[in-house]
């Protein structure tokens, strides 16, 4: 069960200790916004970042996107990996050339049509860019979950995704969550789940959630998230 301020913790916290000066919030573009989810899917901030700026230096719009060769948009990828994201990346730009008026589409379930866009991925895109009221669920929010609500279990499972979306779609819908706040909101989870509350050696100590977290309650942080087999 939520509890009522949830929101209101992790915005104060991301206020004061969040990350701010990420290069793909300023400025906060949709475009820019789409192709930083992307490349952080598997990949983490640090080494997403140098890779964001060449990126959009040499291809600064969904038009430009749309229009290069896929030979270079792939080096423009080469030692990021993965290297379908790219793929999907153009093709979802040429996509939206054709479908959304060379725009990204403003609206989750056509975003989650896109090549490459997932549930969660569209939920960050619209959160970030639009402030749009969405839950994310990515690794980081997943571990934040299964460590505060004390879930013993595997969250890959499906059923044990389907309780964890349950879980931050009533977050989310906390009327102490303002909407211009979403953005912020869904940033500050991932920002807490990448620098406090990190899979070994979190920093509980710092944590605005630590009074009402039942794995730290429990002696249970180090154990939790479960792996797929234990
Ligand atoms: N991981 C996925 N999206 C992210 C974001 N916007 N900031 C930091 N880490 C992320």
């Amino acid at each position: 069960k939520p509890t009522n301020d949830f929101a209101t913790r992790l915005l104060a916290w991301f206020d004061v200790s969040g990350r701010h000066d990420l290069p793909w919030q300023h400025p906060r573009t949709p475009y820019r916004v789409w192709l930083s989810e992307i490349m952080l899917q598997q990949t983490q901030v640090k080494t997403a970042a140098p890779y964001f700026e060449r990126f959009v230096a040499a291809l600064p719009t969904l038009r430009d996107l749309a229009a290069a060769p896929l030979d270079d948009v792939l080096a423009l990828w080469s030692g990021l990996g993965y290297y379908a994201r790219a793929r999907n990346l153009h093709a979802a730009a040429k996509l939206c050339m054709e479908q959304h008026g060379g725009e990204l589409p403003r609206d989750v379930e056509a975003l989650k049509a896109l090549p490459g866009v997932g549930r969660s991925t569209a939920a960050a895109i619209a959160s970030q860019a639009w402030n749009d009221r969405h839950a994310i669920l990515d690794g980081n929010v997943k571990r934040v979950m299964c460590r505060y609500h004390g879930v013993e279990s595997f969250p890959g499972l499906p059923a044990i995704e389907k309780q964890l979306w349950e879980l931050v779609d009533a977050y989310v819908a906390d009327p102490a969550l303002p909407d211009a706040r979403m953005a912020d909101y869904t940033q500050a989870q991932m920002d807490l789940g990448a620098t406090l509350c990190t899979r070994s050696d979190p920093a509980c100590v710092l944590c605005p959630l630590q009074s009402d977290c039942v794995a730290l309650r429990d002696g249970r942080v180090q154990y939790l998230p479960r792996p797929r087999i234990s």
